[in-house]
């Protein structure tokens, strides 16, 4: 059940009105809801119930603090991808030993940030990462605990920007170089391999590449069992996707009952690395109407938040629902209209040709399932600032990211002497 609904005519977060938290931080904002988050995880949780698993919240998806520190609490570990990710991951509350360090490009300023964390996993992603890893850690006196993450070569079905486990994908090491690479980190000084690592994309809406990824990572297990490696550890990645429109992503119980019919005899600790399941629908962006313009052949909704806020729509053609925050009577006037932002340029588009009830400047809109990949993906093009983070609890609401003042942006920059 959505923690965004009308109530007396109005949208609120749970028991805020959006109106409320416009008038108290301007717009646009971005809303989270507490309730929310703590469902998403307790689903997993629930789920996962009574296997060997560990949910380790993908940062990248939504890195506020506030929102971290809601699954710390929860018990969650974190899935990071820099040092500064894992710097808020420990910030925010959450044990360096629920941890792991994910990414294809780690430097060794960051390898060592790591290992001074203590952090649970590193998962190597590249031959040379290997020898890196191995020659940093080597030189701390300190062993580094790792998963290998292999490309399983398997089609997730989903945006080609968001499918990493092709074989023509960056990610991973090539399937059929996998067991000879494990027998190169066995072989490194101060590298102890235990785990195996897989994530084949983001936004996956069927159960069956889950599946033959896993599949294929257990044949690996034996695999590498039999040269003597000792695993211990298999890491399942993200990806699970989230209703955005009509899809119908499989239910966490299935998924968790597929997991442990697949891996459950194993003896290995499982790790998840969810990002998107977790706070996709706990969020809303929330913007105002700035003009209702009439083109020759189209009308256009232009409001006051932009792809440097929200980006996925024009990134991916991603569909976010868009709704009025006051609701709309009982047989609106509905019909097609461009939503756009004020950024120069065409693709600052959030929706084309989408019916929506009349609205009229100054008017408060809502896109949903903006939780995820929203407010972490923005940027201050068009000298825009960052749009502030709220979260809500109960009939509370806490700003848990201001909005910076055009000063403060103005003043983070500096003119050399010669220009002075
Ligand atoms: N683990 C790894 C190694 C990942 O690369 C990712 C996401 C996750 C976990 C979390 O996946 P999730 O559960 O959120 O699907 N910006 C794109 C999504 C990029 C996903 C990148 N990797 C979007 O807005 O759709």
């Amino acid at each position: 059940m959505s923690v965004f609904t009308y109530r007396n005519g109005v949208l609120h977060a749970e028991d805020v009105a959006l109106p409320a938290i416009a008038d108290a931080v301007g717009t646009p904002f971005y809303c989270y809801s507490h309730a929310a988050l703590t469902a998403a995880y307790r689903s997993y949780a629930d789920a996962f119930e009574g296997q060997d698993a560990a949910v380790c919240y993908a940062v990248k998806a939504n890195s506020n603090l506030a929102v971290i520190r809601t699954f710390a609490d929860l018990g969650a570990g974190a899935d990071v991808v820099s040092e500064g990710e894992m710097r808020r991951a420990l910030a925010a509350g959450v044990p360096a030993e629920r941890i792991v360090f994910s990414g294809v490009g780690k430097t060794r300023g960051e390898m060592r940030a790591a290992l001074e964390a203590g952090i649970h996993q590193i998962n190597v992603e590249s031959v040379p990462e290997l020898e890196a890893l191995s020659e940093v850690a080597t030189s701390m006196g300190v062993e580094a605990p790792i998963a290998i993450r292999v490309n399983p070569d398997v089609d997730a079905g989903t945006h080609a920007k968001i499918a990493t486990g092709k074989k023509e994908n960056k990610f991973g090491i090539d399937w059929d170089h996998a067991r000879e690479v494990y027998g190169r980190a066995a072989a490194l000084p101060g590298l102890a391999p235990l785990g195996i690592a897989v994530h084949i994309g983001s936004q996956l809406t069927d159960l069956a590449p889950f599946r033959a990824a896993y599949e294929r990572v257990v044949e690996l297990l034996h695999a590498l069992r039999a040269d003597g490696i000792d695993i211990r550890r298999l890491d399942l990645g993200g990806g699970l996707g989230i209703r955005y429109r009509e899809e119908s992503p499989p239910d966490l119980t299935a998924y968790a009952g597929m997991v442990r019919s697949i891996t459950g005899n194993l003896g290995c600790r499982v790790t998840l690395e969810p990002g998107r399941s977790l706070v996709g629908n706990a969020g809303i962006l929330v913007a105002r109407v700035i003009f209702v313009k009439q083109g020759l052949h189209r009308r256009f909704l232009i409001v006051d938040a932009a792809m440097n806020d929200l980006i996925r729509p024009t990134l991916y053609d991603a569909y976010h629902a868009i709704v009025p925050v006051r609701e709309p009577g009982p047989n609106p006037d509905i019909a097609p209209i461009d939503v756009v932002g004020p950024v120069c340029e065409s693709g600052d588009t959030f929706a084309l040709q989408r019916p929506l009830p009349a609205m009229g400047a100054d008017e408060l809109v809502a896109f949903h399932s903006a939780g995820a990949y929203g407010a972490v993906m923005s940027s201050t093009y068009n000298t825009r600032p960052l749009a502030p983070e709220v979260l809500v609890r109960g009939d509370a609401f806490a700003v848990v990211r201001p909005r910076p003042s055009i000063e403060a942006m103005l003043a983070a920059e500096r003119m050399p002497d010669w220009l002075a």
